[in-house]
């Protein structure tokens, strides 16, 4: 197969990337997190740019540098990222590689929380829009492709099938991140492309080259 997309590929389209973790407000001191580093989605939009793309790449809060060649918008919550998604498009391809806070906490403390005498403080979570979900569900304005990712720790391919229906997107990029897989955080991601037209499972290698590769493939299904 194509190892990396050919220059020009993607000249004239536009790509739209979400990336990195987002932070939900307990109160001004303290959020909701996740381990997300943002190195597949900045790679993504870096790949892009570099096929010809005009790119958009909504980030969480991440402590790696922005790619160069992309227009970076820096969100933190995840209502937030939904609000800056929706107004980056209309795009051709819309990349959701973000880990999106499923809750956040319904009352934000306008003050900080202190210890005392009523014990631990009972945080009521509710969830988070899907912001995936939102998109390719549109009727109007839906870009030509739009891929989730599933980062799972069971079952990665039955979950990543659940996800390609339920969410209505055209791809899957669906990968294993236990604490023994190394991909949080780590450098490296084995991913399976989970579509109507089944699995494909690609060896484990660099987050730069998955970029690279999922770009050129994203070319092809384009045309
Ligand atoms: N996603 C999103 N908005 C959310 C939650 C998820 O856009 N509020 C996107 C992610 O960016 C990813 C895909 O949906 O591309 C799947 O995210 P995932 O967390 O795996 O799926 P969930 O539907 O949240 O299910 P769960 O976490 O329970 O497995
Ligand atoms: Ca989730």
């Amino acid at each position: 197969g194509i190892l990396a997309p050919a220059p020009g590929l993607l000249t004239g389209k536009r790509v739209l990337v979400t990336s990195g973790p987002t932070h939900e407000p307990i109160d001004p001191v303290r959020v909701l997190a996740n381990r997300s580093s943002g190195r597949q989605g900045h790679a993504i939009a870096r790949a892009a740019a570099e096929a010809g793309a005009e790119v958009v790449l909504v980030s969480g809060p991440v402590s790696i540098p922005d790619p160069e060649g992309v227009r970076v918008v820096h969100v933190e919550t995840a209502r937030e990222m939904q609000a800056a998604v929706d107004a980056a498009l209309p795009a051709d391809i819309a990349v959701f590689a973000a880990a999106v806070a499923d809750w956040r906490v319904e009352a934000e403390s306008a003050s900080k929380v202190k210890k005392g005498e009523g014990g631990p403080p009972q945080l009521r979570l509710v969830e988070n829009p899907d912001i995936l979900a939102g998109v390719a569900r549109r009727v109007d304005g839906r870009p030509a492709l739009v891929i989730g990712f599933a980062a799972e720790t069971d079952d990665v391919l039955g979950n990543a099938r659940a996800k390609l229906a339920r969410k209505g997107c055209d791809l899957i990029i669906a990968n294993d991140v236990s604490p023994a897989s190394g991909v949080m955080g780590g450098d490296a991601n084995t991913v399976h492309l989970v579509s109507g037209s089944g699995v494909e499972t690609w060896d484990r290698m660099a987050k730069d080259e998955v970029a690279r590769r999922l770009v050129a493939r994203l070319g092809e299904m384009l045309r």
